[in-house]
């Protein structure tokens, strides 16, 4: 990272290969993120949370996704709130893809330039050494950041005047990818298989932040998306979302992964709500 027009015609060189042999139109997501999909392997429901957290502030809320790529996240956001937008520094990207950008995602770099205010502004990977949390915090009281454990660091506002509402984990690509590449495209055997699932994973978190005036208004969002998806959930997934189920990333599987604080209770998905009281 950043990523070179070179760097990024290799990758596309390699998609095109595996194209040829994928067992599965939804593999490339997983095992070509920046291309396909995002580092962080989301389900709708994340989309819906990010949604209600951004309709508990305004009916016609203001949303940036910063460092967005190719706005894979940005897009299905933007099927609920029109109005969304995006900013990526990297203008390469697209042209090394021969790929127009798309008007809603403006070419600049955050640490230096967001022109305005928003409601909610959506962080969704910050590369390790980046640290833009001033200007972040400076445009919006609802902060959304995911965290990749041990990779993308800075991620957290607790010390920029913003409180922690809630968490979640979901797992990152190469957690994924890991295990659509042990079951799709390895020859190993069914027990090796066994043993590499039992050591799948699921490091990446999922932190709302907002000034102390939105925190009741951005908890009953997360409780009542909370309430929703127990009831909902067989109507409210991308088809995409199969290779997760099938990989052993269900919505609220428990995973043995040795964790920290709370989230090593927590089932993927789960959401886990800082101040506990009144659940
Ligand atoms: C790891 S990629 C993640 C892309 C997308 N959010 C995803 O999850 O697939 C990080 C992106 O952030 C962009 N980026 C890094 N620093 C940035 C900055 N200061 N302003 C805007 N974009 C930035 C990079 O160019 C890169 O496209």
């Amino acid at each position: 990272m950043p990523f070179k027009t070179e760097d990024i015609r290799k990758a596309i060189t390699s998609l095109n290969t595996f194209r040829e042999y994928a067992v599965s139109p939804y593999h490339e997501r997983f095992s070509f993120p920046f291309l396909c999909g995002t580092y962080f392997a989301y389900r709708k429901i994340d989309v819906l949370r990010i949604v209600s957290i951004a309709k508990a502030i305004s009916s016609n809320p203001r949303y940036l996704d910063v460092g967005c790529g190719y706005g894979d996240f940005l897009e299905k956001v933007r099927e609920y709130l029109p109005n969304a937008v995006g900013v990526e520094k990297n203008a390469e990207i697209f042209y090394a893809c021969s790929q127009p950008k798309p008007q809603f995602i403006e070419i600049s770099d955050a640490q230096w330039n967001i022109d305005q205010g928003y409601d909610v502004i959506f962080v969704g990977w910050m590369e390790p050494g980046v640290d833009y949390r001033d200007r972040v915090a400076a445009k919006s009281d609802v902060i959304i950041t995911t965290l990749d454990q041990g990779l993308s660091l800075n991620a957290e506002f607790d010390g920029h005047g913003f409180q922690r509402v809630a968490s979640w984990r979901t797992p990152s690509w190469d957690d994924v990818n890991t295990e659509i590449m042990n079951r799709y495209y390895t020859k190993i055997s069914n027990r090796i298989h066994q043993d590499l699932f039992k050591l799948r994973t699921a490091h990446n978190l999922w932190y709302v932040y907002c000034r102390p005036s939105k925190y009741n208004a951005i908890r009953s969002a997360l409780l009542n998306c909370a309430r929703q998806e127990i009831l909902n959930l067989p109507y409210q997934h991308y088809d995409f979302e199969d290779v997760l189920d099938e990989c052993g990333f269900k919505f609220h599987e428990e995973l043995a992964i040795p964790n920290s604080e709370m989230q090593s209770k927590a089932r993927l998905w789960e959401i886990i709500f800082t101040d506990s009281s009144e659940l």
